[in-house]
């Protein structure tokens, strides 16, 4: 929908009253009437890094998820605040691992005689405190960008024998293992937060290689071998192409999967005429679909009933507008601050990531 020509007026004004001491971040899931006032864009790992190389920036305005705005908090400086123009823009997948939960894990872990030899890999979409506990035990942070060499790090940590506890999205967590790392599917075990011991014996934890917890992505999740193969036979030579947040057998049936900048640069370098079917978050096919359209590209949501991320989408221009207005004034709303305990282990876990090699 077109936005609303006050409101983007005054969003330009505020701006300018700003001017350098403002940086706004939008991530490629945000609305139109939102990332057209991104001094960049990225996935969720892009913008961590260029929210961390703009020390000079008083306030770190970012349009996207709670998780993201943490994270920006973390790898930014104290004098620095980042701001989420809405405090209700969560994410259902970071939701599905409480501290309390994972700490409880590690207890059902140590029991059973395995603690020790496992390396947990968090998420970047998880909370600041899962990124600390992370930090706590050795691990490191990864994006759906560089999972794969996440996971080669960690089981490296891990030596012989050795286990990954891969947190909160089993989804990334399977689809990397196995298509990545070449394990099978039968290494993977499930732990399920809401039953006791997670759901399962001492026996099959010590067995497994990759302990996944029992999350996912709403949206990610939704996708269905039934959209790939309804799309294969609406679209003939359509590639399939799908976020490694998607369920194994999307994963599997689908021609390409990746992260969601692996898909921007992928239909970049398509050739005219080629026909895409893309399994991600809604606004960023639209935008897709329309850049590429008068380059004759063909590209087409993979699902019509799937729809946006709700809480993506609570990023909109008045909220954002409500903001600039309010950071223009000298008045600092929505502030998401990491304690100090907590931003120190996160940090580890974040900068362990940022150091892969
Ligand atoms: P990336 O930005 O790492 O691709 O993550 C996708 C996502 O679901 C963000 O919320
Ligand atoms: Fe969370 Fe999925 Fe929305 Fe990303 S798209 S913010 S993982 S619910």
């Amino acid at each position: 929908s077109p936005s609303d020509p006050g409101l983007v007026e005054r969003a330009r004004a505020a701006r300018e009253r700003l001017g350098s001491r403002l940086f706004v971040l939008g991530h490629h899931y945000q609305r139109d009437e939102v990332i057209q006032f991104a001094d960049v864009t990225g996935d969720s790992f892009k913008l961590a890094r260029d929210a961390a190389a703009r020390p000079e920036a008083e306030y770190i305005v970012f349009c996207g998820v709670h998780f993201m705005a943490e994270s920006a908090d973390i790898l930014t400086t104290d004098a620095q605040a980042v701001i989420l123009p809405d405090l209700a823009a969560g994410c259902s997948m970071a939701d599905m691992a409480t501290a309390e939960q994972v700490a409880e894990a590690w207890d059902v872990l140590t029991e059973a005689g395995v603690a020790r030899s496992t390396v947990p890999v968090t998420y970047m979409n998880s909370s600041a405190d899962i990124k600390a506990f992370t930090g706590r035990h050795g691990g490191t942070v990864c994006t759906s960008s560089n999972a794969e060499r996440a996971l080669t790090w960690a089981f490296a940590q891990a030596g012989e024998d050795g286990k990954v506890l891969f947190l909160p999205d089993q989804h990334l967590g399977r689809n990397t293992a196995v298509r990545d790392l070449g394990l099978s599917p039968d290494d993977c075990v499930v732990y399920n937060p809401h039953k006791p011991g997670g759901g399962l014996t001492a026996d099959q934890l010590r067995r497994a290689r990759m302990i996944l917890w029992r999350g996912h992505c709403s949206v990610h999740g939704r996708f269905s071998l039934d959209s790939v193969e309804e799309v294969r036979a609406r679209i003939p030579g359509v590639n399939v192409l799908v976020h490694p947040e998607c369920r194994h057998e999307v994963v599997a049936a689908a021609d390409h999967v990746g992260s969601t900048e692996h898909i921007i640069r992928l239909l970049d370098r398509a050739p005219a005429g080629s026909r895409w079917a893309v399994g991600t978050e809604l606004n960023l096919v639209r935008r897709l679909a329309a850049r590429y359209a008068p380059e004759g590209k063909e590209i087409v949501f993979l699902d019509r009933t799937v729809c946006f991320c709700s809480t993506m989408n609570r990023i909109d221009l008045p909220h954002l507008v409500w903001a600039l207005e309010s950071l223009a004034d000298g008045k600092v709303v929505n502030r998401i601050q990491v304690d100090q305990d907590t931003e120190h282990f996160a940090r580890l876990a974040l900068d362990r990531m940022l150091a892969l090699p």
